[in-house]
């Protein structure tokens, strides 16, 4: 994403743990400048955003995409596993939107976008605490953009299927309609720049079912999410 941006004029910030992961990135754009840090560090994220304040000045467009996934035992609800994902995919955001939001409606608006996914539409066997985090950002997200729009700031949610990345390289199933990473970036960008909607979600083949899977009563629901599990 911060390529394709990048390669539209965008200058673009980039936030990660890894600094060799980000020079590699920002090597390949003059526009593209890496800001380490890890979401989970409050002290960190303030020192990072004030330091964007003061070099970029203005955030035309934040998105947060920083998560982690691990595949959980069925029946397994481990504490330390739940409070690193929800640490990091819930609460990273949660930690810098205050912050960004006041930054937005001091300059007059923007855009504020986060990477959820179709897996936040309901809980599926295996994915307690990954569908739980990216489920509570939907819900979150729902309510900053009723929230902000009287401040110009539009709130956009991302929900991407699957896609080939780190994340997903662990995965020992199988994942219908897997796509590019960098046709997934395309779909993601395009979506913010390109239209004004709340929900950017793709691809549609698994979107669509997936949404109709949600509007089924509970009885069907289950019918489906109990041959979704593993077999003994
Ligand atoms: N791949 C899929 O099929 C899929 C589907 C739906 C949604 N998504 C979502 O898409 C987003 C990107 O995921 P991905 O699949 O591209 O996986 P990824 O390659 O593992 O990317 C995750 C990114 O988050 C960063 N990150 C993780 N923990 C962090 C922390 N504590 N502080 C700062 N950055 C942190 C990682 O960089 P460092 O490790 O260097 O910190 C990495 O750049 C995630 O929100 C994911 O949930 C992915």
């Amino acid at each position: 994403m911060a390529r394709l941006l990048a390669a539209r004029g965008w200058t673009v910030a980039i936030s990660g743990r890894r600094v060799d992961r980000l020079d590699e990135v920002a090597r390949s754009s003059d526009h593209i400048r890496p800001y380490p840090l890890d979401v989970t560090d409050p002290v960190a994220v303030q020192r990072v955003l004030g330091q964007l304040a003061l070099e970029l000045g203005h955030i035309e467009l934040f998105v947060f995409g920083a998560a982690t996934w691990q595949p959980l035992s069925v029946g397994d609800y481990d504490f330390d596993q739940f409070q690193r994902l929800v640490n990091t995919n819930l609460m990273g955001f949660v930690r810098l939107a205050n912050p960004v939001v006041a930054q937005m409606a001091a300059q007059g608006g923007g855009q504020l976008a986060v990477i959820a996914s179709v897996a936040g539409y309901f809980g599926l066997p295996r994915a307690a605490a990954y569908n739980a985090t990216k489920g509570a950002l939907i819900n979150l997200l729902q309510t900053m953009r009723t929230e902000l729009e009287p401040q110009q700031i539009k709130v956009r949610m991302i929900a991407p299927g699957f896609f080939k990345s780190e994340l997903t390289a662990k995965n020992d199933f199988p994942m219908p309609f897997l796509m590019e990473t960098d046709a997934a970036a395309r779909r993601a960008v395009d979506g913010l720049l390109n239209s004004d909607r709340f929900e950017i979600a793709f691809p549609r083949r698994l979107v669509w079912p997936l949404k109709l899977m949600r509007m089924l009563p509970y009885p069907l629901f289950f019918a489906i999410t109990r041959k979704m599990m593993p077999k003994r």
